[in-house]
């Protein structure tokens, strides 16, 4: 049985503002779905597959928003940051109004694949210790790699706030300075940290993938995208 909600409740739930503001949108003509102009903010709709115009802009709706960004190089994964914007200066206000948090967090100068989302257990199941999922970085190094280094990184290093080692479950040369690196547990600073704890130093260092789920090639810097359900079934799959 579809689920039918008010167009209010609908825009509400995207982000669009309070109940009184979306219902305000629509009779002030500013709302369609599916390119028919809305005329009733309590007109019951099934809001799955919709696509919402609201002022112009069209919104696919999503009960959960799941988002892949490419996160730019000083930007901050926090709202109340310290020297640089914040990532979520870089996305729509509906999704912030939704409040999507960051699956994990880049550091400031890391660039590349951040998952987020406004749904508590997906972050959760992504980001828990007991959860290995894989993240694979692409390090710049600042001297050159050694067999010996990518032997220690794979090894097991120890950092100085936890007598367990970490290890690198992948490591890969792919350039005289250059890396990738999958790694599974999500410590602070874990990369840069590691590569210090070898002898080496990361000079840039760009997250391409977490789990099965790769940045998109045409995902450019400072942009987002919807996942969609295939994909975050690659993402659960991912988790081991
Ligand atoms: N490890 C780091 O050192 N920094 C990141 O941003 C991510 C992983």
């Amino acid at each position: 049985m579809a689920k039918l909600l008010t167009l209010e409740k609908i825009l509400f739930s995207q982000g669009f503002g309070t109940r009184r503001y979306c219902s305000d949108l629509v009779y002030a003509d500013l709302v369609s779905v599916n390119g028919v102009l809305a005329e009733d903010p309590d007109a019951k709709i099934d809001p799955e597959g919709i696509v919402l115009t609201v002022e112009g802009v069209d919104w696919e709706y999503h009960e959960k928003a799941y988002i892949a960004f490419n996160k730019p190089a000083n930007y901050e994964c926090s709202h109340k940051t310290r020297h640089h914007p914040s990532v979520y200066s870089l996305l729509p206000r509906p999704l912030i109004e939704r409040a999507v948090q960051c699956v994990g967090r880049l550091d400031q100068d890391t660039t590349g694949l951040l998952l987020l989302s406004d749904d508590g257990q997906f972050i959760h199941r992504m980001t828990t210790p007991k959860k290995n999922i894989g993240k694979v970085y692409v390090i710049t190094t600042a001297e050159n790699v050694t067999q010996k280094q990518i032997d220690h990184l794979l090894g097991g290093v120890v950092l100085d706030d936890d007598p367990a080692p970490c290890f690198a479950k992948v490591c890969t040369q792919i350039g005289e300075r250059q890396l990738a690196m999958t790694i599974v547990e999500g410590r602070y600073h874990q990369v840069k940290r590691m590569l210090a704890a070898v002898g080496n130093h990361v000079a840039a260092l760009h997250r391409s993938s977490i789990g099965s789920y790769s940045m998109p090639d045409d995902l450019k810097e400072g942009e987002w995208r919807w996942l969609y359900p295939a994909e975050l079934t690659l993402l659960a799959q991912s988790i081991e």
